[in-house]
């Protein structure tokens, strides 16, 4: 049997700048009880605006060498899950390799949306399982702060800046632990719900475009929220029926942390009980690709994950993407 890609090292990184509902109250017309009761958000964090994505990957690189002791110079690839990396090229994965030296790794952006880093995390995986690569870092990182309209109540309420990562080597023959599975989708037609037009092939920069505001995020709340519950919970509990789990063989369910109310309905789908579930959407809001690292990191480095333990993650985002991965913890 072909070896399977465990984790071996998980960082995180938040920028040290937070910005409360409070804050926020005195740039649009919004108050407290109406953004913790409807998306559960008290909190996020920004980035200094002299930065780029890749400063923020760096520095969950860094939790995983200070950690692990990894050698930058043996990594092989870097897979980096970003919808705001530094530049649209070169990518945001190459920027991070030269800041951390890793000179022997190869590198791409994967561009996933909400959906990134389980997209990414399923692709090193294969990665490692081939035989072809033995250390593959995987990125989940958004400055999310650079495209958001600070004037719409409707997006930059939601919206936050972090980083996560993690790094995949192969795990002993025959043994089950590190990716097991994985149940990756698209459905390009819900493309219309949930983008940023301007700055690509279609609508290139031009004064008329950053004039319409072009290069903020849009979103449909409301059309988006109706797909995210029902595909969230639905692949949820598909990754769990697949490999004959119930939600009592789950120690944490780690989902994608765009709204507390659709990550209720999926917790509820699996039968999961409060203590199982992974939520940080109070402290972060919507970091986009980074929501799920950042809160494996957080839970592993609260020493709440024990060798055997099983987390299932799920996220929902634009394009439409969504997923749902079983990760079985190895170290
Ligand atoms: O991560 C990628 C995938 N994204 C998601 O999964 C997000 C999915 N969507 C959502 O989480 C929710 O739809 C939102 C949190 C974005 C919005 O919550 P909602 O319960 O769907 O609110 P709504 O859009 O239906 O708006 C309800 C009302 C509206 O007023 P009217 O038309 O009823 O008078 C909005 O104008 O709330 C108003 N509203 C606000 N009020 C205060 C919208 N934004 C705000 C705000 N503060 N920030």
């Amino acid at each position: 049997m072909a070896r399977k890609a465990i984790v071996t090292g998980v960082g995180h990184y938040a920028p040290p700048k937070r910005v409360t509902n409070a804050d926020l109250e005195k740039m649009v017309d919004t108050n407290d009880e109406w953004i913790v009761s409807r998306t559960g958000i008290r909190e996020r964090r920004a980035l200094d605006p002299e930065l780029g994505c890749s400063y923020m990957a760096a520095r969950a690189t860094e939790m995983i060498m200070k950690d692990t002791g990894l050698d930058p110079a043996e990594i092989d690839l870097i897979i980096f899950a970003t919808v705001t990396p530094d530049t649209v090229f070169p990518s945001a994965s190459c920027r991070l390799q030269a800041e951390i030296g890793a000179s022997n790794a190869w590198c791409f952006d994967l561009s996933g949306a909400c959906s990134g880093f389980v997209y990414a995390l399923d692709t090193g995986a294969r990665y490692i399982e081939s035989g072809r690569y033995k250390k593959v870092l995987v990125i989940g990182a958004d400055k999310m702060t650079s495209i958001l309209d600070m004037k719409d109540r409707n997006t930059c309420i939601l919206f936050g800046d972090a980083a996560g990562a993690v790094l995949l080597e192969p795990g002993e023959e025959d043994e089950e632990y590190g990716v097991i599975d994985a149940v990756l989708r698209s459905d390009g037609n819900g493309g219309e719900h949930l983008y940023m037009m301007g700055g690509g092939s279609l609508h290139p920069a031009t004064h008329e475009t950053v004039e319409k505001k072009m290069h903020y995020i849009y979103q449909d709340g409301r059309t988006v929220f109706k797909f995210a519950v029902t595909k969230m919970a639905d692949i949820s509990a598909e990754i769990l029926e697949r490999n004959q789990l119930t939600g009592k063989d789950v120690k944490f369910f780690i989902p994608h942390q765009a709204n507390l109310r659709i990550i209720d309905a999926a917790a509820r789908r699996m039968g999961l009980d409060e203590s199982q579930v992974v939520v940080n959407i109070d402290r972060y809001g919507n970091t986009t690709a980074a929501t799920i690292p950042l809160a494996l990191s957080e839970v592993y480095h609260d020493d709440k994950l024990q060798k055997g333990d099983n987390i299932v993650i799920a996220a929902f985002g634009a394009g439409f993407t969504w997923g749902g991965l079983l990760l079985r913890w190895a170290i």
